[in-house]
């Protein structure tokens, strides 16, 4: 396609879409039309080549161009591009990566897959079938949500209810009654401490002594990232969700994991609470699950919460169900991109590339005055950009430092994520040591170059 082409396709855009996540009045100007990719690059309309530091945006797992994925997708769309799942309505690749992804969480007692188109259909998924687990075993009052300050939970009326984000939700309210936020276990900013194992304990205290005021009898789930990523890719101590875990179980409150970015794969375990050896009793995925090459998400139950919508009752008809659920096209992608995560060790190369890139990020906090922090867990890190490095104070967002930071790398060549005060860092689970050499030098460099606005 010639460049003017582009040009012309600039303004239909301009003139025709409403981008998410966007400021309308402002991002429309100048758009970034992305061409093409394969395995950690992607190109613009303009040829121009960069090194991809956001996996998407923290999806692409495998990397672009996959054979084995497209290959894959080829094959399910000549036989069957679609049919519904609907009661009693099944397909081949829906059921063997059902299959598949019990299979793997095993060592978690997970019993049943919901398949959803997305992360934010998982997570009120998730929401749905915990309320209605205690509806069927007689305690329909347990309906309240407890999740975390700084959580992100998707876009959706449960999600955004569930937000920690109050940018996220505060446009859209009122949100659902019954939903309440605790504070997270955040060593880097806390009223606290700076003792990890003290504030793991404290923060669990937390979600017990919430639990105890709400009345145990009134609370469905708990919920919450194990890593929770856009709020700041915020790594809990090692005691939190064991913790966690001991809560729920003494209230008999379930505990829902939002895997949405953690699961297989990104945080250097093939999920992210089993990095802590802890089963949740619903999971939810995404992105990770097709590797972004089509939308498909995941919410999974164990078997306690399985058996309850197996036992005949009038009130078990699982009456939440979405046209894609099941999709035999993404569901055949899922299943070639999980068999590339497993065959390749791509949770194992995550951890080593990830605690690499931390390890050649740790010398650039000392150098640069606004770098306060480098945090992170495998192939999920993030900068954290200070005013001042004493009080932690993160730099305003509208002051637009971070944005100037990733459009300085991005002529560099590599792609980061500015989110608020912060870089997120999620690029593909292939990246070796050499692409964390270029990621790392192109940030370093632009963090010399980029002057602070005053
Ligand atoms: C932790 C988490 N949960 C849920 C979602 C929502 O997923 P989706 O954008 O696929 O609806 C996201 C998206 O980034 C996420 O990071």
């Amino acid at each position: 396609m010639t460049a003017e082409t582009y040009q012309e396709l600039h303004k239909l855009n301009a003139e025709n879409v409403l981008h998410p996540m966007s400021m309308p009045a402002f991002d429309n100007e100048n758009p970034m039309f992305m061409k093409g990719g394969k395995g950690v690059h992607v190109w613009d309309s303009d040829d121009n080549q960069y090194l991809d530091g956001l996996g998407g945006l923290w999806c692409v797992n495998v990397g672009y161009g996959r054979k084995e994925v497209l290959d894959a997708m080829r094959d399910q769309m000549d036989q069957l591009a679609y049919y519904n799942t609907f009661g009693d309505m099944c397909n081949l690749p829906s059921t063997r990566l059902a299959a598949k992804i019990i299979e793997m969480l095993r060592p978690e007692g997970m019993s049943k897959v919901f398949f959803t188109s997305g992360g934010s259909d998982s997570i009120d998924s998730s929401i749905k079938l915990a309320r209605q687990f205690w509806r069927l075993n007689g305690k329909p009052t347990k309906t309240s949500l407890i999740s975390l300050k700084d959580g992100y939970h998707g876009v959706h009326m449960g999600g955004i209810s569930l937000i920690g984000i109050p940018a996220f939700r505060d446009p859209y309210g009122p949100v659902l009654p019954g939903c309440y936020q605790i504070d997270n276990p955040f060593l880097y900013r806390n009223p606290w401490t700076e003792d990890p194992e003290e504030l793991g304990q404290i923060c669990a205290d937390l979600l017990d002594r919430k639990i105890a005021y709400l009345g145990a009898d009134n609370v469905a789930a708990f919920i919450a990232e194990p890593i929770q990523g856009a709020g700041g890719v915020i790594v809990p101590p090692e005691n939190y969700w064991p913790l966690i875990r001991k809560v729920c179980d003494k209230h008999d409150v379930l505990l829902i994991a939002d895997e949405v970015v953690t699961g297989f794969g990104r945080s250097g375990s093939m999920f992210g609470v089993r990095g802590w050896g802890v089963a949740a009793d619903i999971m939810c995925f995404a992105k990770g699950i097709s590797s972004g090459y089509v939308p498909l998400g995941a919410t999974v139950i164990n078997e306690r919460i399985a058996d309850s919508f197996a036992k005949p009752s009038p009130n078990g008809m699982i009456a939440h169900g979405l046209t894609y659920s099941g999709h035999p096209l993404a569901c055949a992608a899922g299943i070639a991109a999980l068999d590339v995560v497993v065959k390749e060790n791509l949770h194992i190369n995550a951890g080593e590339v990830g605690a690499y890139c931390k390890e050649k990020f740790m010398p650039l906090v000392d150098r640069h005055e606004h770098l306060g922090e480098v945090r992170g867990k495998g192939l999920m890190l993030a900068l954290d950009l200070v005013t001042d490095k004493a009080t932690r104070t993160p730099v305003n967002p509208a002051e637009g430092y971070s944005d100037m930071l990733s459009a300085h790398c991005q002529q560099n060549g590599v792609l980061i994520r500015s989110v608020g005060p912060k870089i997120i860092l999620s690029p593909p689970l292939t990246f070796t040591n050499e692409n964390v050499n270029q990621l790392v030098e192109a940030i370093d460099q632009s963090l010399t170059d980029t002057k602070y606005p005053t």
